[in-house]
């Protein structure tokens, strides 16, 4: 961010907040089987099993977990039967995030507002009451079949049956730093200008596609945020490269644009890595001459190095500061959506030093997929 005209910006358009948002609410998944996605949650990340919704409740169709750890929040949603559009979700893009769901102070003003600047409706306004809180929902059309709910709540979100999780063992994780959308080939600007025009969001960096790429594949990317740093929503979409892109694998299996990958914040990211692998996560492995270069380029950075080598933890720096991050594999069946993990120490950016050694981890695993 040292970009003294997109600090300049970013001023300017906290300044007339004429489209205000306070922070994401939710994320809401759509899976094939909701009970054990949620468990999954709670067994290898640690969230905590916070309210229930389904036939037992009164909602016939859909069974829903609701799931947190720190400021973020999951809905886990399973269909009871095939004709329910959580089944054809399903069906079409394997296990996916369905809504990115944002808090907002008026969820009908943000609503009428996004439509006038050209968003397309996915669900009006209505409210939702019950003993725990109020709310007001309505949503636009995002990228593929993902949608942007606007929740505007009173107290605690209703609808849900409250649960007590003795169970679940917090890994750490505090709040989502951001959230990353693959786009089709050509559609990158599309959605920049859509979150520019529909939010006020404003362009934070680029990475032109040279800057990120191997011998083989390539992506674009451009990362849209709201001025403070709350919403950072980086868009890829694939480039020009010798074989088939990570960004392709996903538009294939994914059937179209959507999450590619939810990035949570910790303070003490060893910590987290170390309880998340000892429960079962799988994340990516770096290659063995990682390590060489990053400490290399990175000589004073105060971290105990062998135990980010053991748990493969990757490293950047940018003007501000450095990061620590590491990637998780795939979350399901299909090559589509996966989990970061990240601490910023200082550091601003999103590992673009680290593109490059990721990338070719993550081609290893593509290939073994035959799909490079
Ligand atoms: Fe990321």
């Amino acid at each position: 961010m040292t970009d003294p005209d997109v600090l300049d910006r970013a001023k300017e358009m906290a300044g007339k907040d004429d489209f205000p948002l306070i922070g994401f609410s939710h994320l809401e998944w759509w899976v094939g089987n909701a009970y054990q996605t949620a468990q999954f949650l709670r067994s290898h990340l640690g969230f905590a099993i916070v309210g229930y919704r389904g036939p037992e409740t009164g909602t016939r169709e859909t069974a829903s977990y609701m799931l947190q750890q720190g400021d973020i929040r999951f809905i886990v949603t399973g269909a009871m039967g095939p004709e329910h559009p959580v089944s054809d979700h399903v069906r079409r893009h394997g296990p996916g995030v369905k809504d990115v769901a944002i808090a907002v102070p008026d969820a009908t003003g943000a609503f009428e507002v996004a439509i006038e600047r050209g968003a397309e409706a996915a669900v009006e306004p209505h409210v939702l009451e019950d003993d725990h809180g109020r709310a007001v929902i309505s949503a636009v059309q995002a990228y593929g079949d993902t949608i942007h709910s606007f929740v505007q709540l009173e107290g605690d979100m209703p609808g849900f049956e409250r649960k007590e999780d003795s169970i679940a063992v917090s890994t750490g994780l505090e709040f989502i730093d951001h959230v990353v959308a693959n786009v089709e080939l050509g559609k990158m600007n599309h959605w920049v200008e859509w979150y520019e025009r529909v939010f006020g969001f404003t362009l934070l960096k680029h990475f032109d596609d040279d800057a990120i790429s191997t011998k083989y594949t390539a992506l674009m990317s451009k990362v849209m945020w709201d001025g403070t740093g709350i919403f950072k929503l980086p868009i890829n979409e694939p480039a020009e490269g010798l074989k088939k892109s990570q960004i392709d694998e996903y538009l294939q299996f994914y059937g179209g644009p959507g999450v590619q990958h939810i990035a949570m914040h910790t303070q003490d990211l060893l910590t987290t890595v170390a309880h998340a692998l000892a429960r079962g996560l799988r994340t990516l492995a770096v290659p063995d001459s990682y390590y060489n270069d990053v400490w290399r380029r990175m000589p004073d950075i105060d971290v105990d190095r062998s135990r980010v080598e053991e748990l493969q933890v990757l490293l950047d720096r940018d003007e501000d500061g450095y990061l620590l991050q590491i990637f998780s594999q795939m979350l399901q069946d299909r090559p589509t959506v996966f989990f970061e993990f990240i601490e910023r120490r200082g550091a601003t950016g999103f590992g673009k030093g680290n593109f490059k050694a990721l990338f070719e981890a993550i081609e290893l695993e593509q290939e073994k997929r035959g799909n490079l």
